[in-house]
């Protein structure tokens, strides 16, 4: 059995866990979060500063937390773990810090974790284990993306957003109606009421340059320009703006979109298994309608539990494991941060010359 003290540190939430496997069973001993979202939200946004002064504040309290919570000591754990990449730079660099003076003091050795393979280990916290060869759907804040796992952390990007993350079109949507930051859960909450076939949005398609569009990718810039335009449209009429239609209506497209390619991308590359992983993935419309879709083309469908959808340090640690049982050790102390790196080049931050 292995014990990982694993943190988050990417973006706006600070996160620390313990997670253990035994018997090829990844558990959950502690998972600790501390949100800035409230500090976030009067700015509209992420303020990269902001975010870095309150990782270094809440870093530690979170790992006592975990401590105290699971009775363990540090002297228990088997290794540390923090995301070294993409994210805000400042930020990532707080958890790496942290997590490589945590391994230098305690003789422990330290992953650096890449933050989209930490989402693809989130559904290894529920009971369904997919198997390789499988489909990943990856949507978060700055990520859109079809990923195929052929075996354990050997990735291969077939889809991607070619301007907006679908988190971010969230985001920038739920702007445009006044609602608060971030703008998935917002949405989520007014569409409940609204509208889902009162607006006809585009589902933004991308061309090839000889002619014909890109089947498995994404383009949710003109979804947004489209939900400006019609909100200019009604207040040029003067009318009181259905923000729950507007809301539901968008929601709905973005799901369609969503589930529309990746099915036909799973179909079409032979695989059996498609994954949903990421902030994204804990909106509700979408995984109905993706479990709904799936189960009529005969696709198996593994969600990453609804509240490890969003970033945590949980699914940090579980990408951890994954990597210690195929005999990935250690990183070296010499392993950075970075605010890009291709997750198809992960297996570089366990090399002995890490690449940042
Ligand atoms: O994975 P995540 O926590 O951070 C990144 O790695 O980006 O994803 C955050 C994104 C935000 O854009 C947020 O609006 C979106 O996920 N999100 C949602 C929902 N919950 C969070 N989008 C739609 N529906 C939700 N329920
Ligand atoms: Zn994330």
């Amino acid at each position: 059995m292995s014990i990982i003290l694993s943190l988050e540190t990417s973006c706006d939430e600070s996160a620390a866990a313990l997670v253990s496997n035994d018997k090829g069973k990844i558990e959950l001993l502690a998972n600790e979060i501390a949100s800035q979202i409230e500090e976030h939200a009067n700015w509209g946004g992420v303020v990269p500063e902001i975010a870095s002064r309150r990782h270094l504040e809440n870093l530690p309290f979170l790992i006592e937390e975990v401590f105290t919570k699971s009775k363990l000591q540090i002297k228990d754990v088997d290794a540390v773990a923090a995301t070294v990449t993409p994210g805000l730079a400042g930020s990532l660099l707080v958890g790496s810090i942290t997590a490589r003076t945590l391994s230098n003091l305690h003789q422990i050795p330290f992953l650096g974790i890449h933050h989209l393979e930490g989402h693809l280990a989130s559904v290894f916290l529920s009971e369904k284990h997919p198997k390789p060869p499988f489909l990943v759907l990856l949507v978060s804040g700055g990520h859109t993306e079809l990923i195929k796992v052929d075996v354990q952390h050997s990735y291969e990007r077939l889809g991607r957003s070619h301007d907006d993350a679908a988190g971010e079109a969230f985001d920038k949507v739920a702007r445009l109606l006044g609602l608060t930051y971030p703008g998935g859960p917002a949405i989520q909450k007014i569409a409940k009421s609204g509208d889902p076939k009162k607006f006809s949005f585009p589902k933004g398609r991308v061309s090839k340059p000889g002619g014909g569009f890109y089947p498995y990718d994404f383009s949710f810039s003109g979804l947004k320009t489209a939900v400006f335009r019609q909100i200019e449209k009604l207040r040029e009429e003067n009318e009181k703006l259905p923000i729950q239609d507007i809301a539901a209506s968008f929601e709905n497209v973005v799901a369609e979109v969503l589930v529309e390619r990746s099915l036909r991308c799973a179909l079409e590359q032979g695989l059996d298994t498609l994954v949903l992983v990421g902030g994204v993935a804990a909106n509700e419309r979408l995984r109905t309608m993706m479990l709904e879709k799936a189960s009529e083309k005969s696709i198996n469908l593994a969600l990453a539990p609804m509240e490890f959808c969003t970033d945590n340090a949980a699914m940090i640690g579980a990408a951890a494991l994954l990597r210690l049982s195929s005999n990935y050790i250690q990183s070296s102390m010499e392993l950075g941060v970075a605010a890009r790196w291709p997750l198809e080049k992960s297996d570089l931050l366990y090399a002995p010359n890490p690449p940042f």
